[in-house]
């Protein structure tokens, strides 16, 4: 169960950053360009906030099995990386993420609808892209 999990949340990885890419792009354009909030719209941003939320449930599944997290060795980088850096730095990504979305929804205006998103979704998605094991930041991580 342990490497289907690790290679599910891996692989995620991508869609997740790709519908956030894509929905802070039209949110900023469609803010920026007032142009109305659609029933498309609504469904990438909801999408996205799917898939943000899929990798935090596995992400907290692999956070009690993956031999990566372990508070005995914090002085080591790697561990720490995992146990401390990699998921707060999450969390808070996806409540900032969750939080964008729930505000958007409850917004009646249409302009603010989209700069709810576009902020909110937009500085999750740096968060995301930092915390992130890179292979060329961190050993042993893959690409997929
Ligand atoms: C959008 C959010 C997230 C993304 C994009 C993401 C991405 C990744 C990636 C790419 C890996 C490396 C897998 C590999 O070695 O190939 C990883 C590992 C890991 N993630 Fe996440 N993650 C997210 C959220 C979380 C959260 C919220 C937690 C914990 C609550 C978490 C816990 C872990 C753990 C424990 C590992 C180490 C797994 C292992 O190799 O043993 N992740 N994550």
């Amino acid at each position: 169960m342990y490497p289907g999990l690790v290679h599910a949340h891996s692989g995620l990885r991508w869609i997740a950053l790709i519908l956030l890419l894509a929905a802070v792009a039209v949110a900023i354009g469609k803010w920026q360009g007032r142009s109305g909030y659609t029933d498309g719209n609504r469904k990438l941003y909801l999408f996205t906030l799917i898939a943000v939320h899929t990798q935090l449930l596995i992400g907290l599944l692999l956070y009690f099995i993956s031999p990566k997290v372990n508070f005995d060795q914090l002085s080591d980088k790697l561990y720490r990386f995992y146990t401390v850096e990699h998921t707060t730095g999450m969390l808070i990504a996806i409540v900032l993420i969750t939080i964008g979305y729930s505000r958007s929804k409850r917004a009646t205006d249409p302009t603010t609808k989209q700069r709810l998103v576009g902020i909110f979704y937009g500085l999750g998605l740096l968060l995301i892209l930092a915390s992130i094991p890179w292979p060329f930041r961190i050993p042993g991580a893959g690409w997929f």
